[in-house]
């Protein structure tokens, strides 16, 4: 493996090793698995869970590690060409090449820029950044993808023996004040398809799946053996899930536009989760979401601190998922 960017580059038979890795680590602790060994954590954008999970993730093998993040470094330009006249100090074209050479693996996280769909779709970031960097390179969430929190998400499954071929996945929009990126709504059904679920993207007019998106997942889909649907109608979604995997996106209809985005979330209150939702679910379906999440807007406090809520194991396996990225990485050379 030489690098981790995207669930597209690995069969779902890799992905099910990665899971199977990560609960091996989980259950027979290795903490001399990479003596010596440095990882660099490049933070363009905040994080609590993603910078945490590494560092300590990273310890437990017996590693080390360094983090660039917002604010305690200077702000990095990554376009080509452009006169940095602006806040950022540092190039990329300098920056991951030196930083490079102090570890023996990167992760990057690039947030979305959220004003030109096309553009996000092509994610920048790590387009200018790729050839630069001599190391493993690890995607700690870019503009359309979050593949770290979708293999801690597979695990969750599997370790709720959630169905795999024939479990119902709901991806549903939910309420929240701001356009967010579609990074893990992207990401979620991706992984979802790949590990063969019945994948029900639920969403309001006007929030529906880029084209580009939905391909990615159908594709996921095919090689799985899931299959995706989307719809805003919650009746139907919900019939016999398993699964309602919350989170909010920018309205893709009105991309970049505030404006526009604001009167068509303004109409949309009803899509916090609430336990009401889960009425035509399977009985045992559980509540998962990324964090962070916004109480009494995403979701109730009753569904998130109720029974169903998984919320807190997924935030534990992103460790697990993330160490068994890294000894994959950097344990195991050349394969
Ligand atoms: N889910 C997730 O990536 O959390 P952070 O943004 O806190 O890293």
């Amino acid at each position: 493996m030489k690098d981790f960017l995207d669930l597209a580059d690995f069969t779902p038979t890799a992905i099910r090793e990665l899971v199977s890795l990560a609960g091996r680590l989980e259950r027979r602790p290795e903490p001399s698995a990479l003596p010596g060994k440095v990882l660099g954590l490049v933070f363009m954008n905040p994080s609590l869970r993603t910078l945490a999970s590494f560092q300590a993730g990273m310890a437990r093998l017996g590693g080390s590690s360094f983090v660039i993040s917002p604010g305690s470094s200077w702000k990095l330009e990554y376009r080509a060409g452009v006169p940095m006249t602006g806040d950022a100090a540092e190039h990329v074209r300098e920056a991951i090449p030196v930083l490079a050479s102090y570890a023996d693996a990167l992760g990057i996280r690039a947030f979305a820029g959220g004003q030109d769909l096309e553009n996000d779709l092509g994610e920048p970031v790590f387009s200018a950044i790729r050839g630069l960097c001599p190391v493993p390179l690890i995607n700690m969430e870019s503009a359309v993808n979050h593949p770290c929190q979708a293999l801690a998400d597979w695990k969750t499954m599997d370790d709720l023996r959630t169905p795999a071929q024939g479990g119902r996945f709901v991806l549903s929009w939910a309420n929240h004040p701001r356009p967010l990126p579609l990074a893990v709504p992207a990401s979620a059904a991706q992984m979802a398809a790949m590990r063969g679920m019945d994948v029900r993207i639920l969403r309001p007019p006007g929030f529906e799946f880029p084209g580009p998106i939905m391909d990615r997942v159908k594709a996921a889909a095919a090689t799985g053996g899931g299959s995706v649907t989307e719809t805003a109608r919650r009746e139907e979604a919900m019939d016999g899930a398993h699964v309602v995997y919350a989170k909010s996106w920018g309205s893709t209809r009105a991309y970049g536009d505030a404006a526009e985005d604001q009167r068509l979330r303004a109409a949309l209150a009803e899509w916090t989760v609430e336990e009401d939702w889960f009425g035509p679910a399977d009985p045992g379906c559980v509540f998962m979401h990324c964090l962070p999440v916004r109480r009494e807007v995403v979701v109730t406090s009753e569904v998130l601190e109720g029974p169903r809520s998984r919320v807190i194991l997924q935030a534990r396996n992103r460790m697990y998922a993330q160490m068994a990225v890294l000894y994959r990485l950097l344990a195991e050379k050349g394969d």
